[in-house]
C-alpha cells in the first residue's frame, strides 16, 4: 500500500506542561504559582518530578524525537525575581542530560502559565514590569541550559494565558477586566520579545512563540469551508480573528498591531501602556512559530449579542455550538481546518517555520485486562494528521508534530477529569499504562507517514481471519470474558491493534447481548416543539453516535406509547435510555428505572428518584436576572411564571423570591401555560394589579415575548416604563423588540453532560446528577 509520507528529518514528539505534571509544589525551594493559588488542593499531577526518569523512558520506548516541556518560573525564581534557585534550575538539568541521553530533542517553553504568585501580587501581566521580570527569568534558564537546549519557545498561548486569566477569569489568576486582559497581552507579547531578545544575546539557535489556533468560522463553513459568507458574518469573523490571532501575530512577525484592533484597545484599555519602541521590541526576528491547533471558533453576526466576556469588543457576535462530532470537552472535531490555517501562516508570513506544538483529544478511557483501546483519540491523531499531510503536500512550511499530551494530567481549571495523554495515569498509585493510541502513534513514527487512504472499516470476520480464530472467540476476548487463553487473548489484540478495529454491536451482542443502542425517549411538552428539547435531540444523538452507540427515536406521549417504550427497554433492545423531558408526575421514569437498564433524565424530574439527572441552575438564573433589574434601579417587579407543577418553574420562583426578599421587596408571582398568548393575558392582569411595577421577570422568553406585547397594549415603554426579562435565550429572545435581556442556558453542555453520564452509568461508573450554571445575557430590554 502506498504511504502518505512526511518529509526526511520531520520531527514527531510530544508536548506538556510544568504544571500539568510535575506535582512536588513545594520542593526544592519552589514558590507559588498563580494555578496554586487559583486552584488549591489540586494534589501531586503526575509525580512527574520524582519520575522523569521513568517517562524520558516511555517517551524512548515510543521513538519520540522531540518533547516540549515547560520550565516553572516559580521552581527557578520562587519570587519571580531576584537569585536564581540553583535546586530548581537543577531538576532542569537533569531533565534535559536525561532527554538527550535518550536521543529525544528538549524543546523548552518558558511560560506556560505559572507566573509566580508574587509577581501577581506586584499586579501581575498588566503590570508592565512583569514582561522586564520575565526577560530575567529566561536569561537565567538560558544560561543554565542553552548549552544542549537548542529550541526555545517564549511564551504559550498568549491569548489564553491574558483573556482568560484577566478577561473572563475562568483561569488563574481569576480576573475579570478588559483593560486588564489588553494589558496583560500587550506585557506578554513585550516579554516574549525581550525575552527572545536576552537569548539571541546569549547565543540561542532557534527561537519562537507557541500560539492558539482556532481558525474563526460560520456555522456554514463547518460544513462547506469553501463557503461565501455575508458582510456581517464576514465582519463578525475578523473581528474574532484579531482579537484571538492577529492580535499576537502582527505584533509580534511584522511589528505593528492591526489596525482594526487598535480602537478595540483603546475603548477598553485606552492606549497608554503602548510606549514608543515596545513593538521594535517585540518583533525580534524568529525561526520557528508552534501552532496549538484543537477546534475552529464558530461565530456568525447576531446584532443584540452582548460581548463575551472572554472576547471584549466581540458585542453581535454569537458563538455558535455546531452538531459535529465532539471530543469529551465538548471541543467540534474538525481536521478539515488545519490545512487552510497553515496555508495562510505560510503565506502570510513567509520564511518562518512552522511546528505543530499541540494537538490532541480528550476521550473518556476505560481500562480493561487487555489495555485502553481508545481508539477515538488514536483517530483523532490520525485525522488531524492526514490533514496536516494534505497541507504540507500544498507547500506549507511545518516542520514537525507534537501531540499534547504524553500523560493524562492536571487540565487546568478542569482538573484530573479530562483525559488528553497517550498514556493512562492512575492517580492513586502514578502508575503508567500505554493506551493503544500510544502504541499507534508508535508506529506512525516508526513509518514517518501514514496509510494513503484509511483501509475499509475491518469486522469481526477480518480480525478473526487474520488471529485464525472464530468469530465467538473474537468476541469473547473484546468483552473482556476470562474463558479465552492469555496466548489467543494476546493473538487476537494484537490483530485488534493492526486493524485498527472497534468493537461494534456485533461484537458485543453474541456473547454479552450488549446492543450499543441508546433510546432516545421523549415525552413531549404539552404545547409540542420545544427548541430545548430539539437542540439536545441533536447534540445527544451526535456524541453518543460518536461514541459508537445507535440511537432509537421514541415518543413517549400517549400511555400506549409509554407499554411501548417500557417493553422495548425491558426486551434489552436498548442499553441505555435518555429521557427528556421529565414528564409530569407520571410513571415512565419509575416503569424504566425497574428495568435496570442505565439511565438518565433531562431535568430534575417531579419526583424524587435516584436517576440521575442533568439541569441547569434555575434559581440562580432567575435571581440574577432579579438582581440586574434591582441595580438597575427598578424597585417595583413582579413574576410571570409558567406551569407551576414543573421542577423548573417552582425553582425559578425560588430564585425570583429570595433575591425580591433580600432586597426588601414583597414578591408578586402570576402564572401562565407558557404560551406567549397565555403570557401577555398573565402580564396585563400584573400591571393592572399591581400599577406600581416597573419590571416583571418572566419565566420563559416565550412568556416574556407575551410581557412586551402586554406592555405594548397598555402604552408602557420598553425599557422606560417597564423592564423585562426573559429565561431560555432560544431564537424568540433576538427576534422581540426590544431585544431581550434573558438568562442563557447553556443547551450544548447539557446535552454533552447528558451523554457523558449515560456513557458513564453504561461502563457501570457511579455519577451523580449534573446542575450547571448559567448566564445572564443583558439587551434593550431592560434598558
Ligand atoms: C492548550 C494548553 C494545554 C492544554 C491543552 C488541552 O490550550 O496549552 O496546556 O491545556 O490546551
Amino acid at each position: 500500500m502506498s504511504r502518505a509520507s512526511f518529509p526526511e528529518g520531520f520531527v514527531w514528539g510530544v508536548s506538556t506542561s510544568a504544571y500539568q505534571i510535575e506535582g512536588a509544589a513545594s520542593a526544592d525551594g519552589r514558590g507559588p504559582s498563580i494555578w496554586d493559588t487559583f486552584s488549591t488542593g489540586q494534589g501531586d499531577a503526575c509525580g512527574h518530578y520524582h519520575r522523569y526518569r521513568e517517562d524520558v523512558r516511555l517517551m524512548r520506548d515510543l521513538g519520540m524525537a522531540a518533547y516540549r516541556f515547560s520550565v516553572s518560573w516559580p521552581r527557578v525564581l520562587p519570587e519571580g525575581t531576584g537569585k536564581a534557585n540553583e535546586a530548581g534550575l537543577d531538576f532542569y538539568d537533569r531533565l534535559v542530560d536525561e532527554l538527550l541521553a535518550a536521543g529525544i530533542a528538549p524543546y523548552a517553553t518558558l511560560y506556560h502559565w505559572d507566573l509566580p504568585q508574587a509577581l501577581e501580587d506586584r499586579g501581575g501581566w498588566p503590570e508592565r514590569d512583569t514582561a522586564y521580570r520575565f526577560a530575567d527569568y529566561a536569561a537565567a534558564v538560558h544560561a543554565r541550559l542553552g548549552d544542549r537546549v537548542r529550541t526555545w519557545f517564549t511564551v504559550n498561548e498568549p491569548w489564553v494565558a491574558a483573556f482568560l486569566g484577566y478577561g473572563s477569569g475562568i483561569h488563574a489568576p481569576g480576573r475579570r477586566s478588559a483593560a486588564d486582559a489588553f494589558r496583560a497581552a500587550h506585557h506578554l507579547l513585550l516579554g516574549h520579545g525581550l525575552a527572545a531578545r536576552v537569548m539571541r544575546e546569549a547565543g540561542a539557535r532557534d527561537i519562537g512563540a507557541v500560539l492558539n489556533f482556532t481558525p474563526v468560522m460560520t456555522p456554514a463553513q463547518v460544513r462547506d469551508p469553501g463557503r461565501a459568507l455575508s458582510d456581517e458574518d464576514a465582519e463578525a469573523v475578523a473581528r474574532i480573528d484579531a482579537l484571538v490571532h492577529r492580535q499576537f501575530l502582527e505584533p509580534m512577525l511584522r511589528g505593528a498591531y492591526p489596525a482594526d484592533l487598535l480602537p478595540v484597545v483603546e475603548r477598553h484599555a485606552g492606549l497608554g501602556h503602548l510606549r514608543d519602541g515596545d513593538l521594535d521590541a517585540i518583533a525580534q526576528p524568529l525561526e520557528l512559530l508552534g501552532v496549538n491547533y484543537y477546534t475552529p471558533s464558530v461565530v456568525q453576526a447576531q446584532p443584540s449579542e452582548p460581548a463575551d466576556p472572554a472576547f471584549p469588543g466581540s458585542e453581535g457576535v454569537l458563538f455558535c455550538t455546531v452538531p459535529t462530532a465532539v471530543t469529551a470537552m465538548g471541543w467540534p472535531i474538525v481536521p478539515d481546518a488545519l490545512p487552510p490555517l497553515l496555508r495562510r501562516l505560510t503565506r502570510e508570513y513567509p520564511g518562518l517555520e512552522l511546528m505543530i506544538t499541540e494537538n490532541g483529544a480528550d476521550f473518556a478511557d476505560t481500562v480493561t485486562p487487555d489495555g485502553i483501546h481508545d481508539v477515538e483519540r488514536a483517530r483523532f491523531v490520525e485525522e488531524h494528521v492526514r490533514a496536516l499531510h494534505a497541507a504540507v503536500e500544498e507547500g506549507a512550511d511545518v516542520r514537525g508534530y507534537l501531540v499534547w499530551t504524553l500523560l493524562d494530567n492536571l487540565e487546568w481549571a478542569d482538573g484530573y477529569q479530562r483525559k488528553f495523554g497517550l498514556v493512562h495515569v492512575d492517580f492513586t498509585t502514578q502508575r503508567r499504562r500505554l493506551k493503544d493510541s500510544a502504541l499507534w502513534y508508535r508506529d506512525l513514527v516508526r513509518r514517518n507517514g501514514l496509510p494513503e487512504s484509511r483501509p475499509k472499516r475491518p469486522t469481526l470476520e477480518t480480525v478473526a481471519a487474520r488471529a485464525g480464530v472464530s468469530r465467538a472467540t473474537v468476541s469473547r476476548v473484546v468483552n473482556g470474558e476470562a474463558s479465552v487463553s492469555p496466548e489467543v487473548r494476546a493473538e487476537v489484540m494484537r490483530a485488534v491493534r493492526e486493524l485498527g478495529y472497534v468493537p461494534n454491536a456485533a461484537a458485543r451482542s453474541l456473547v454479552t447481548r450488549r446492543t450499543d443502542s441508546v433510546a432516545l425517549v421523549l415525552s413531549m411538552p404539552a404545547q409540542g416543539g420545544d427548541t430545548l428539547v430539539s437542540a439536545v435531540v441533536q447534540y445527544v444523538t451526535s456524541v453518543l453516535e460518536a461514541a459508537g452507540k445507535s440511537i432509537t427515536l421514541m415518543l413517549a406521549d400517549t400511555a400506549e406509547s409509554h407499554r411501548r417504550v417500557t417493553a422495548h427497554v425491558e426486551a434489552g433492545l436498548a442499553d441505555g435510555v435518555v429521557l427528556l423531558p421529565p414528564e409530569r408526575p407520571g410513571p415512565l421514569t419509575e416503569r424504566l428505572a425497574r428495568t435496570g437498564v442505565p439511565m438518565v433524565l433531562l431535568g430534575r424530574p417531579p419526583v424524587a428518584s435516584l436517576v440521575p439527572y442533568v439541569d441547569v441552575d434555575h434559581a440562580g438564573g432567575a435571581a440574577a436576572a432579579t438582581r440586574h433589574l434591582l441595580a438597575t434601579g427598578r424597585r417595583g417587579i413582579g413574576m410571570l411564571c409558567g406551569p407551576m407543577d414543573l421542577p423548573a418553574t417552582q425553582e425559578r420562583i425560588v430564585g425570583y423570591r429570595e433575591a425580591a426578599l433580600a432586597a426588601g421587596l414583597q414578591p408578586v408571582v402570576v402564572p401562565a401555560d407558557g404560551t406567549p398568548g397565555s403570557g401577555a393575558a398573565a402580564a396585563t392582569r400584573l400591571l393592572d394589579d399591581h400599577p406600581g411595577l416597573d419590571a416583571i421577570v418572566a419565566a420563559s422568553d416565550r412568556l416574556a415575548a407575551g410581557a412586551l406585547r402586554a406592555a405594548r397594549d397598555a402604552g408602557r415603554l420598553v425599557p422606560g416604563d417597564l423592564a423585562v426579562t426573559g429565561f431560555g435565550d432560544g431564537d424568540v429572545a433576538s427576534a422581540t423588540t426590544p431585544a431581550l435581556t434573558t438568562v442563557r442556558v447553556p443547551v450544548a453542555d447539557q446535552a454533552l453532560a447528558l451523554a457523558r453520564l449515560l456513557l458513564s452509568r453504561m461502563e457501570g461508573r457511579h455519577t451523580s446528577s449534573v446542575v450547571l450554571p448559567v448566564r445572564l445575557v443583558v439587551r434593550g430590554s431592560t434598558g
